[in-house]
């Protein structure tokens, strides 16, 4: 019998969120985070325009994509690395530093993919309790040991919803170790409103041992293209581009993502849109006596007091998608996605019946 690597066997494989329900008219998909509006037209575009050249070879450095980037956020293009999704990039730095022996920590309630990379080359992960759902930097700290290679965080948290306020983070990253790499999983970024949050782009600029990850697949509304950068230090730089594949970002996922980096007003609509529905939506769970909470993404969890498999089933029954977060130790909560206004209403009516 064939066996694999040491810790592969371990890993649960990652479940997304869902897409398809049997016997229901209309769906509504609000269990993978992806964006209520879509992609942009300009990016729709880009798509078509790129198919009579699908023979060729992408440019394997990503230019012009990282030169938008650098642009559009005000970061230097040669700190920036491509990848197939922030969960390549999540991938290859854990390849990259750790190892058999090798610890990754991350917070309770953190993106599952971090665990599952860990695993996958052999290195134990570790999880350090939160409090309240929130990261604890001080438990994260006193789980540090001297086998910690990464630290990830995503900021703003999935499931949770919660961020580490910038002022937290420079604190806690000047208490790491040097030689412990902090990777901030910067996802939601667009959609975060909180005065005091940083997506982690000063902290990257002012230290060897911190990456940012950003992704196409939440705010740009194209999670089908599988598109993420990486943010990092001139070294930390030099070895991802040493562990990706030459041509790991698709030609496509290249000039579509670099056409909606310029279509601001898609993008703005994409914001204004969740900076209404969320707080709307979060007013509206409180207001029927469960509990919201608050959340800098465009998900919500809601707090069912009570394991929430009616409640998933409840929402089924109507076409909602929602995502059941048990495996994230969660199993009183649904995180709920933003959808349209109408979607919204929709699901707002559901949750009052199931409040009833
Ligand atoms: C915190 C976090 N990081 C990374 C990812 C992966 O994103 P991508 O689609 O860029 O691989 C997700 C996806 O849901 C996420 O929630």
């Amino acid at each position: 019998m064939l066996s694999p690597k040491s810790g592969i066997l371990s890993i649960k494989p990652y479940v997304g969120g869902e897409s398809q329900l049997a016997n229901v008219d209309r769906i509504i998909r609000l269990a993978a985070n992806e964006s209520a509006l879509g992609p942009s037209p300009l990016a729709m575009a880009a798509c078509s325009d790129i198919a009579s050249l699908l023979h060729r070879y992408p440019d394997g450095g990503s230019d012009a994509l990282r030169s938008g980037l650098a642009e559009t956020f005000n970061v230097d293009p040669a700190k920036i690395v491509c990848g197939a999704g922030s969960d390549e990039l999540i991938a290859l730095l854990v390849k990259a530093y750790a190892g058999e022996g090798d610890e990754l920590l991350y917070s309770e309630h953190g993106f599952l993919m971090y665990k599952i990379s860990a695993l996958a080359c052999g290195a134990t992960p570790i999880a350090a309790p939160e409090s309240n759902l929130r990261t604890d930097c001080q438990a994260m700290l006193d789980h540090v040991t001297d086998k910690t290679k990464l630290v990830f965080l995503a900021n703003p948290n999935n499931p949770t919803g919660s961020y580490l306020s910038q002022g937290e983070l420079e604190d806690f990253h000047s208490k790491l170790p040097a030689d412990v790499i902090l990777v901030i999983d910067a996802a939601y970024a667009e959609y975060a409103t909180a005065s005091d949050y940083e997506p982690g782009i000063d902290l990257v600029n002012k230290s060897d041992n911190v990456v940012m990850l950003r992704t196409f697949s939440k705010a740009f509304g194209l999670a089908a293209l599988r598109l993420g950068w990486a943010y990092s230090s001139p070294e930390i730089t030099d070895i991802l581009h040493r562990v990706r594949g030459p041509f790991n970002v698709s030609a496509v996922s290249q000039a579509v993502g670099v056409e909606a980096l310029k279509d601001k007003a898609h993008f703005n609509e994409t914001i204004r849109l969740n900076n209404k529905l969320l707080p709307e939506f979060v007013d509206f769970i409180n207001a029927i006596g469960l509990k919201a909470v608050p959340s800098q993404g465009n998900f919500v969890m809601v707090d069912f007091g009570k394991s929430a498999v009616e409640a998933d089933a409840f929402l089924r029954s109507k076409g909602i998608l929602t995502r059941a977060i048990a495996a994230y130790g969660l199993p009183n909560y649904l995180r709920v996605g933003i959808g349209t206004e109408e979607e919204m209403e929709l699901v707002k009516a559901a949750f009052k019946e199931l409040a009833q």
